[in-house]
C-alpha cells in the first residue's frame, strides 16, 4: 500500500520549518512527520539570562583552572606519607586524595561548562537534512563551510569572548595535570646501579647476630649472609641498598679454589660473592657444600663459588661479582673496595 492509498487525515501532520509540507512519496509509506515547532528558551528572548547563563559557565571553566592550579599545589607540596581522614572512606594518603579531588574537580568543570554553554546558548534550533551521496560536491562542500560558519555564528564564539577565553584557558591549563606526574618517572638513577653500600674499610657485619665477622666465625661449609657496617634496617633506604650490597660468605679450602682473581680476593678461603643473582636479581640462598655450588631459587640458576662464581646452569648470563676482602688490624673481615662491576642482574651494565 502506497501513502497515496492512506487516508490523508490518519498520516502524521508534519511540522516546523526543516521539511514544511513534507508528504510521503510513492514507495515510502509514511510521511515525514517533521520537526516540533522551535520553543524558545529564556536565554532567546532575555539578554541578562544569556549574560546569567555566560557567567556560569564561564566561572566553571574559571573553577576548572582553579582546581589544576590545586592539583600541581597540591603534588609539590603535600608529602607522600600523610594520611588524612576522610569520611566515610576513613584514612587514606592526602595527596593521592588531593590530586584525585583536583584533577576530577578540573575535567567535570569543563565539561559541565560545555553543557551548560550548548544547552543555554548555543543555537537549539533543529534542522534536518535529507542523506546526500557519499562523494562531496563543490556545492555540498561550500554549504558545509556556511554552515560551519553560521554555527560558530551561533554558538557566540566569537562574540562570547569571555567564555572562548575562560575556556581556552582552562583546555590550556589541565594537560598540566599530566606533564606534573611525569615528574614520578623521575629522577634518573644515574650510577646508583652501579654503587652499592660497599667501599674500602667497611666491615662484613653477619646479617643475623648483627655482629662484625672475624675469619674463626666462618665454619668450612656453612654459609653466612652479611651487609656492609653502618646499616640499619630502619634506614629509609635499608631495603633499596641491602638488594644491591647483600653478601654471602663461605670457606673453601684455598686449595680448591679454582680461578686465580678469586683466590687472591680471599682471605684464607673465605670468599665474599653478591647474593642478587644475575639472571633477574632474586636473593640466592641454596649451597651446597660438597660442590660449592650456590642455587637460585627462582629459576634454578647455578653458580660454581670454587670457580669465580661461574654460572655452570640455568638461565643467567653472568657470574656472581665477587667482593675483595682482608682482615683488619683489628681481626675483622673488611671490604677492600665496591664490587669491581654491577650487582644482580647483567642488564645494568648496558645502562
Ligand atoms: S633470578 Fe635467579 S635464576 Fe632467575
Amino acid at each position: 500500500m502506497s501513502s497515496q492509498d492512506i487516508p490523508e487525515e490518519t498520516l502524521p501532520s508534519t511540522q516546523g520549518h526543516a521539511h514544511e509540507g513534507a508528504v510521503a512519496t510513492a514507495g515510502d509509506p509514511f510521511a515525514d512527520p517533521g520537526l516540533p515547532p522551535h520553543e524558545p528558551r529564556m536565554q532567546d528572548i532575555d539578554e541578562r539570562a544569556a549574560k546569567r547563563s555566560e557567567r556560569v559557565v564561564a566561572f566553571l571553566f574559571m573553577l576548572s583552572m582553579l582546581a589544576t592550579v590545586g592539583f600541581i599545589a597540591a603534588y609539590v607540596t603535600l608529602p607522600v606519607d600523610k594520611n588524612i581522614y576522610v569520611f566515610p572512606i576513613g584514612h587514606i594518603s592526602a595527596l593521592n586524595f588531593s590530586l584525585g579531588l583536583t584533577l576530577g574537580v578540573a575535567l567535570f568543570c569543563i565539561g559541565a561548562g560545555a553543557v551548560h554553554w550548548a544547552r543555554t546558548l548555543m543555537s537549539d534550533v533543529e534542522v534536518a537534512d535529507d542523506r546526500h551521496p557519499i562523494e562531496a560536491a563543490p556545492e555540498v562542500k561550500a554549504k558545509v563551510l556556511a554552515d560551519f560558519k553560521l554555527g560558530a555564528e551561533e554558538s557566540g564564539f566569537g562574540r562570547r569572548k569571555l567564555i572562548r577565553n575562560t575556556m581556552f584557558g582552562a583546555l590550556a591549563l589541565v594537560p598540566l595535570s599530566g606533564v606534573m606526574l611525569l615528574r614520578d618517572l623521575g629522577p634518573l638513577p644515574g650510577t646508583k646501579l652501579r654503587k652499592t653500600a660497599w667501599s674500602e674499610g667497611k666491615m662484613l657485619i653477619n646479617q643475623n647476630t648483627l655482629q662484625p665477622l672475624r675469619p674463626e666465625d666462618i665454619a668450612v661449609g656453612s654459609l653466612t649472609f652479611a651487609m656492609p657496617e653502618g646499616m640499619k634496617e630502619e634506614d629509609h633506604d635499608f631495603q633499596q641498598e641491602i638488594a644491591k650490597a647483600a653478601l654471602m660468605i663461605v670457606r673453601l679450602q684455598p686449595e680448591n679454589i679454582k680461578d686465580k682473581q678469586e683466590l687472591d680476593w680471599s682471605v684464607d678461603g673465605i670468599v665474599a660473592f653478591s647474593k642478587i643473582c644475575t639472571h633477574v636479581g632474586c636473593p640466592i640462598s641454596l649451597y651446597e657444600q660438597q660442590t660449592h655450588h650456590v642455587l637460585c631459587p627462582c629459576h634454578q640458576s647455578t653458580f660454581d663459588l670454587a670457580d669465580g662464581g661461574r654460572v655452570i646452569f640455568g638461565p643467567a648470563g653472568h657470574a656472581l661479582p665477587q667482593l675483595r676482602i682482608k682482615v683488619n688490624d683489628k681481626g675483622y673481615l673488611e671490604a677492600m673496595g665496591d664490587f669491581a662491576e654491577p650487582v644482580g642482574p647483567a642488564y645494568w651494565e648496558r645502562g
